[in-house]
């Protein structure tokens, strides 16, 4: 019987919770088992992930692989992926091993700035805030100097808070907008802590200052928070070969040929916003596996990405591709803010252990990693897309989904993909076999 959700599910003790949730299932100590059956056998671990998020009752498994091969400018890597869509590894590890014999990822930070917005309304002549801004814009910092002391020790900090006039958009409404820089970290709190300390601080000193009166003197905050969006953080990775290098990636097609249909794939990418938004996906399938598997914020991640798509007013690939002089030339540019410090990265035992695995990079290093990953993830795609299709190698993969969602025995399953090695795997297709299978036996 179900057990009214009440005030305060927040305040129960994890058993509660899960009885209270397992109550909805018709069967509560099956429901209840399966939650706990998904917990660490090692009580420390479970309660740090427990921690990490608020009325946690069990753990969401996903499978964490590794693509390998991967040589960015000369460093050869490991690169961990947590993801759990079949074929993106595989994908990833091809293109890796690919470009691994032609020199390789060539991949460089362009610049690592962020970008965080105090809102508010203000009523008075624009001219005389802005006149007001330099003595703003010190106080603002020496007021935070508490905030930013570790961040400055290491390099970083704010780097500086303009006054931007939004009020032909909304009726006295104006931004603090400042940047930062942040090293390792990604920064968020950070920023943030720094945010909401100039918003007090500005109110203060409208208040305050002599030069203001009457309705000058009062501002409304209406937020503080960082922007995803960080067009000056931005990483670029690409790869590079002779066009004859690809003479056998397909019986149909000769290099010419190849590079050709590739460079048509790209155009129509760049031109056609329903393309470009799946071309992006597979961008961004490699992307998010690593920034999953370091313990980075995948949502910002994504959300950015997809901005910077549109920077130039339509949504496009975040590709691009040079044919010239009989070389080809493929690249990848995109905004990615992320960490190798503070957060989950340190946290979570397995984003501190890819971190390793990737022999500790500063957040540059990661910024490389992971753009040369979704390079190689859309490589693939492309490739795949231009001869043979995506279905045959998707679907062989999809196999072992289809088998375990059925439940086969080991020796089925071997059969299974004995005989699907030249023939279309469907769901009706694969449940037909077994079923014979089990007839026969
Ligand atoms: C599937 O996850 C990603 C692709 O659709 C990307 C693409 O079409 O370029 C294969």
């Amino acid at each position: 019987m179900k057990q009214q959700i009440r005030k305060g599910f927040s305040k129960l003790n994890k058993d509660q919770k899960i009885n209270l949730t397992a109550s909805y299932f018709e069967y509560p100590e099956e429901a209840a088992r399966k939650l706990r059956s998904f917990w660490h056998n090692d009580s420390d671990i479970q309660k740090k992930l427990d921690e990490f998020s608020e009325n946690t009752i069990s753990n969401f498994l996903f499978p964490y692989g590794i693509a390998p091969n991967f040589v960015i400018n000369g460093n050869m890597y490991l690169v961990p992926m947590v993801i759990e869509e079949s074929s993106v590894i595989a994908a990833a590890s091809s293109a890796a091993k690919f470009w691994s014999e032609r020199g390789g990822f060539h991949a460089e930070v362009i610049s690592t700035t962020k970008i965080g917005q105090v809102h508010f309304t203000w009523e008075g002549e624009t001219e005389k805030l802005r006149n007001a801004m330099p003595v703003i814009k010190e106080k603002l910092i020496n007021e935070t100097n508490h905030i930013t002391t570790n961040m400055r020790q290491r390099g970083g900090g704010i780097l500086d808070i303009e006054l931007i006039d939004m009020t032909d958009k909304l009726e006295n409404y104006y931004q603090l907008k400042a940047s930062f820089e942040t090293i390792d970290s990604m920064g968020a709190n950070f920023i943030n802590s720094c945010l909401e300390e100039f918003g007090m601080q500005l109110k203060r000193f409208l208040k305050e200052d002599k030069t203001f009166s009457g309705k000058e003197k009062d501002c409304e905050i209406i937020m503080a928070i960082l922007s995803n969006y960080t067009p000056e953080c931005l990483v670029r990775t690409y790869v590079e070969c002779n066009i004859e290098e690809f003479h056998d990636c397909d019986r149909n097609m000769n290099a010419q040929q190849f590079v050709r249909k590739f460079e048509q794939s790209v155009r129509i990418a760049q031109e056609d916003i329903y393309r470009a938004t799946t071309h992006n996906k597979g961008v961004m399938n490699g992307i998010d596996a690593v920034v999953l598997a370091t313990g980075n914020d995948f949502r910002a991640i994504e959300a950015c990405a997809h901005t910077y798509a549109a920077r130039n007013g339509k949504y496009s690939a975040l590709t691009n591709v040079s044919i010239k002089d009989g070389k080809f030339r493929y690249e990848l540019t995109l905004p990615l803010a992320l960490g190798t410090v503070g957060g989950l990265t340190s946290l979570h035992p397995l984003a501190r252990f890819s971190l390793e695995l990737l022999n500790n990079p500063d957040a540059d290093q990661l910024m490389m990693i992971a753009a040369s990953a979704g390079l190689a993830n859309n490589f693939s795609a492309l490739k795949s897309l231009i001869t043979k299709g995506i279905q045959t190698g998707h679907m062989k993969m999809h196999l072992y989904n289809i088998l375990n969602h059925i439940g086969v025995t080991g020796e089925e399953k071997e059969r299974a993909v004995d005989y699907f090695q030249d023939k279309k795997v469907s769901f009706s297709n694969v449940k037909k076999l077994v079923a014979n299978l089990r007839r026969k036996s």
